[in-house]
């Protein structure tokens, strides 16, 4: 018996990267796991790779596409239990250098788009549902050009303290699962080519106290615990998965 049988996830930004190793371990554990994405490729990859997996295309920053991606999973008629609320976006830009556009597009996503993602499911929530956000390292480490990024992923770890608190009574737990650097898309998509690509995962690795980057599945470890029975006295907590990097 797998630690969610019978069991409907949602993981938003489920196509590749971290979302996408939490939705196949989610379905692994006996999920069906829906997952959303704004390109119809890599979800189609997706749901091939995870299995019993539905996907529903859409930007979690656009309010109506929400609403269709909970209309799918109404339509299922078995609420949701754990929603994975994984999808942000990342650039490097100083101070100096920070636009209106690149705020609003980071925020837009990152903060807004989380809190309408969690905001919306809301009424298909089960009793004792788990919600997941996911944060980051960057939260406390002040690194350069990172600010408008790590600013939003302070909110998302706000966040989950306050619906922690707003939640309880429906016996809903509400954590952040808080990666450190992990070797995905995501990842070496901030540099602008595959040899700077390199580079900078070399120098993040070099970084964390166990001397390399996360794999993708090990953050999805950390989500099948906060998402399952496993870590039932656990709720507003962000559970550092960073190699060491924050802690020592
Ligand atoms: N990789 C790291 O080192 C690291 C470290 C700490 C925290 N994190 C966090 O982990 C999460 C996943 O990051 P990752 O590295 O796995 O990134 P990734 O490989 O770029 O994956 C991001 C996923 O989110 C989707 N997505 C992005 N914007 C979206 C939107 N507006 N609406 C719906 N889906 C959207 C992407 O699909 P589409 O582009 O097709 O929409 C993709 O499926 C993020 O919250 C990130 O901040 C990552």
């Amino acid at each position: 018996m797998g630690l969610l049988e019978g069991k409907t996830a949602l993981v938003t930004g489920g196509s590749t990267g971290i979302g996408l190793a939490g939705a196949v371990r989610l379905a692994a554990e006996g999920a069906h796991v829906f997952i959303t994405g704004r390109r119809r490729t890599e979800l189609d990859a997706a749901v091939a790779t995870i299995g019993s997996a539905t996907a529903v295309l859409g930007d979690i920053a656009d309010l109506a596409d929400l609403d269709r991606l909970y209309e799918a999973v109404r339509d299922r008629g078995q609420g949701l239990d754990v929603l994975f609320a994984n999808a942000s976006v990342a650039e490097f830009v100083p101070l100096e250098r920070i636009t209106e556009e690149h705020f609003d597009a980071l925020f837009g996503i990152n903060v807004r788009g989380t809190l309408f993602t969690v905001q919306k499911a809301l009424p298909l929530l089960n009793d004792g549902a788990s919600v997941i956000l996911n944060g980051s390292t960057s939260v406390d480490s002040g690194e350069e050009a990172f600010g408008v990024y790590a600013a939003s992923k302070a909110a998302t770890r706000s966040f989950a303290r306050t619906w922690a608190n707003e939640l309880k009574g429906r016996g809903i737990r509400v954590n952040a699962v808080t990666p450190g650097p992990t070797d995905t898309p995501g990842l070496s998509g901030l540099a602008p080519d595959p040899e700077q690509a390199a580079g900078l995962r070399q120098h993040l690795a070099a970084q964390v106290p166990l001397g390399r980057l996360a794999r993708p599945e090990e953050i999805a470890a950390a989500v099948v615990f906060l998402a399952s029975e496993q870590s039932s006295f656990v709720t507003g907590s962000s559970l550092y998965v960073d190699g060491g990097l924050n802690q020592v």
